[in-house]
């Protein structure tokens, strides 16, 4: 299965999950988590909105597939432009104020108007697919057990760390502990 290389990543993202709208669990059947607005401020300007897959780990627990949805929700015309992933596992409890950690290794689609709330849900059924499928290529399964999910630092804290430097929220650059994240070329 052939991959194309995407401008910006992999992205890596830390940061505390806080509350959306609440209808991707309510109506959708697809619960979201979100980042708060400074994670989504700090996207390089390469990442553009749509759809990405990756990884994602809350907390201390395991590390899962996930699929992101980046932008304004044209479905809904949300006024904020938002990063809400949905991690490929059932959490039997919401996890409003935990940490939330992504890598961010390719990208689906663009986001879509739908004529129906069942086109957006067979839509996103369809992402989970992809994502499924592309996150069993070793090039992206082995950023299942990269540093960033195993090791411990400070640093990554509510910040953004991408193409090796971790960006904190106050913007300053530090150096990633165990920094191998691969650069991109
Ligand atoms: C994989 C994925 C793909 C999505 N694609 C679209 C899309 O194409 N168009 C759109 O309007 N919303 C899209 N969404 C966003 C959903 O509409 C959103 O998750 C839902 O409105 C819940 O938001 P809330 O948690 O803020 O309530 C997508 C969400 C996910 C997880």
């Amino acid at each position: 299965m052939a991959t194309t290389r995407v401008r910006g990543l992999p992205h890596f993202a830390v940061g505390t999950v806080v509350k959306g709208f609440g209808r991707g669990s309510k109506e959708l059947g697809i619960p979201t988590a979100n980042f708060p607005e400074h994670v989504v401020e700090e996207l390089p300007d390469e990442i553009t909105t749509g759809i990405y897959y990756g990884w994602a780990k809350v907390d201390d627990g395991p590390t899962f597939k996930m699929v992101m949805s980046i932008g304004w929700n044209p479905y809904y015309n949300n006024k904020k432009k938002s990063m809400e992933t949905h991690i490929m596992h059932v959490f039997k409890e919401d996890f409003y104020g935990s940490e939330l950690k992504v890598v961010m290794l390719g990208y689906i689609r663009p986001e879509k108007n739908f004529k129906s709330l069942e086109e957006l849900i067979t839509a996103i059924h369809n992402d989970i697919s992809e994502s499924d499928k592309q996150l069993l290529q070793a090039q992206h399964l082995h950023y299942k057990q990269h540093p960033f999910f195993t090791e411990k630092s400070g640093a990554q804290c509510n910040g953004v760390i991408s193409n090796g430097v971790v960006t904190n929220v106050h913007g300053k650059e530090n150096g990633l502990a165990n920094g191998n994240i691969e650069q991109n070329s």
